[in-house]
């Protein structure tokens, strides 16, 4: 196009070229935009984690979690009740255990009296229409914080998996509607699922953390739950960041011990592997969106430097986007607002 006609055409609001193909004209309105948009954050998608501890009228922030804290019982429900109000469906309940409760073998995990029993049968009597799903992992109830029991530095994974039973059953019994291994011991899935089904809990569903990474990003929800290891870390079980082929096994072996949905953790810099995991199976897969995650996010927002609700949108958007169906997420209450 030459100099004069270019002025001429932008007079008469003529086309410069002949273009087959404008992508532009679906993005033109917000209403053409919305109406080919493939991707839809909603509601429905999210599940709340949240932190319990002992007391009463307790409601502590997270020092590297702002606006997310660990309550007493009491305020936990008020909480539970405002997101399901909100219309969360979910909650995935961590327990912060008190030192003198810890022990190698987890006894305090499949206490029928314990934190976390209590608070489930607490929440069914407030929340009854709320799904609740439990950790199961023995760091929150061992001196040592790995999520096996420990003998001569090594985390034993048979003896773990016998005890990670016991605690599945125990928050059954309690009245937990789905449990998630989070431990990344072999075989737990198959050998939890016999104990359910054995105990009578046919219908409890298993969400396993199936491809769960030994990740930095971890380090705030340690922080929560006083959990960091004591020593070592947790590579001899927790899956080598680096590795991708080796999460299809994971999740392989999962779904034939008979999980009910495979979740991938954390989510952001792992959303190749959420990809994978959705075209390789059909079963509901969940991304955890973690603590160092969300203080990322915060951070950034607390200088000032990132919109942070456009960015926690963005980000939760982009993870439905790789295929998760589910995302684990304390921006949860949050995105509900949002959303609404
Ligand atoms: C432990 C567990 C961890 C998280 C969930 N369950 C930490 C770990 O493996 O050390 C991390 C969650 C988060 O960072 O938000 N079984």
């Amino acid at each position: 196009v030459c100099c004069q006609c270019f002025d001429e055409k932008l007079l008469l609001k003529m086309p410069l070229y002949n273009l087959t193909n404008r992508p532009r004209r679906l993005r033109r309105t917000s209403a053409l935009r919305a109406m080919v948009q493939e991707t839809q954050l909603t509601v429905n998608d999210l599940i709340y984690p949240v932190f319990v501890m002992e007391g009463e009228n307790l409601k502590q922030e997270i020092v590297s979690m702002p606006d997310c804290y660990r309550y007493s019982l009491d305020l936990l429900i008020k909480e539970v009740k405002e997101a399901y109000d909100l219309g969360i469906k979910a909650i995935a309940l961590f327990p912060l255990i008190t030192d003198d409760k810890k022990d190698n073998e987890g006894t305090e995990s499949y206490n029928p009296d314990g934190l976390v029993q209590r608070t489930i049968k607490a929440i069914k009597a407030e929340v009854p229409e709320i799904t609740i799903i439990t950790d199961v992992a023995l760091d929150p109830y061992s001196p040592f914080g790995h999520d096996g029991i420990v003998v001569d530095g090594e985390i034993l994974n048979d003896e773990t998996v016998a005890v990670l039973a016991k605690m599945a059953v125990s928050q059954a019994q309690a009245g937990a509607d789905m449990v998630a291994p989070s431990d990344m011991m072999d075989g737990r899935i198959g050998v939890i699922r016999q104990a359910l089904d054995e105990a009578g809990f046919t219908h409890v569903g298993i969400i396993a953390y199936s491809a769960k990474y030994a990740s930095a990003y971890y380090g705030p929800f340690r922080d929560a739950l006083e959990s960091a290891p004591k020593f070592g870390d947790k590579k001899t079980y927790q899956m080598d960041i680096a590795n991708s082929r080796e999460a299809i096994t994971e999740v392989e072996l999962d779904i034939a011990e008979g999980a009910d949905m495979v979740m991938i953790k954390p989510a952001l810099a792992y959303l190749d592997i959420v990809r994978k995991v959705r075209d390789y199976t059909d079963i509901p897969v969940v991304a955890y969106n973690v603590s160092g995650e969300y203080a990322m996010i915060k951070a950034a927002a607390e200088k000032g430097w990132i919109d942070e609700k456009k960015i926690v949108l963005e980000t939760l958007t982009s993870m439905k986007r790789a295929g998760s169906d589910l995302i684990l997420t304390y921006f949860a209450k949050e995105v509900a607002l949002m959303l609404k």
